[in-house]
């Protein structure tokens, strides 16, 4: 096979990180409009805004959420919140296709049953970055992460489960999907401050849409 066809197919790459977690290569592709139509909606009725930490440093990732639960950090903590404290109102339905990505992908990485209740869709633009974290904040943690890229590239940091462990450098593309999850479920993540770059479909930013059983 030629490297044209290879770069055409449209089968998803397995890239194994470790046990218990997978980048899906180009996995989120095929659905990339319905995808930002359904991003876009839900930021018309959930602004984005720059959090701040408990440690009150305000985040350089632009956030908000949809589905039945919302991640919320404010000076007295993180949490999942079924309201936006910003309009006191339910966050966004879960859009359909969110849905069905995010288990679709579960699935492909071994993860079977995933329904999501809480998706954090976060903004990156050149120069915002996410420092090392383990998400934690949830109730379940036989269920795993999915975490899906578009729009510019970055740089995802996956470490181990203590801080210290050196993290492995995984560049991530429009389209790429992680999945993580079972012993990897725990361990520590981040992404590298952003390039400047533009993609056809989003101008110089990045959408990351993480996925989560929270509740
Ligand atoms: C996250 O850890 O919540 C987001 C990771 C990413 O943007 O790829
Ligand atoms: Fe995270």
């Amino acid at each position: 096979m030629t490297q044209d066809l290879f770069d055409d197919q449209l089968d998803p790459v397995l890239l194994p990180l470790g046990p218990g977690a997978v980048v899906l290569r180009r996995f989120a592709t095929a659905d990339e409009s319905a995808l930002l139509d359904a991003v876009r909606q839900v930021i018309e009725q959930a602004p984005l805004r720059h959090m701040v930490t408990p440690g009150g440093f305000r985040m350089s990732v632009a956030m908000t959420n949809c589905g039945d639960l919302g991640w919320v950090s404010d000076p007295t903590g993180y949490r999942y919140d079924p309201t936006d404290p910003q309009s006191g109102k339910a966050w966004p339905r879960m859009p359909d296709v969110f849905a069905r990505l995010a288990t679709e992908a579960a699935s492909h990485a071994g993860f079977e049953g995933f329904v999501p209740d809480a998706c954090l869709v976060n903004r990156y633009e050149p120069g915002a970055r996410l420092s090392l974290h383990q998400d934690r904040n949830e109730r379940d943690y036989g269920q795993p992460i999915v975490s899906v890229s578009i729009g510019i590239p970055a740089v995802f940091l996956f470490g181990g489960a203590a801080r210290s462990h050196k993290s492995q450098r995984v560049p991530l593309e429009h389209g790429d999907v992680v999945v993580w999850g079972g012993p990897a479920r725990l361990h520590y993540h981040g992404v590298l401050p952003l390039k400047e770059a533009e993609h056809p479909l989003t101008g110089a930013c990045r959408f990351n849409l993480t996925f989560r059983c929270a509740g």
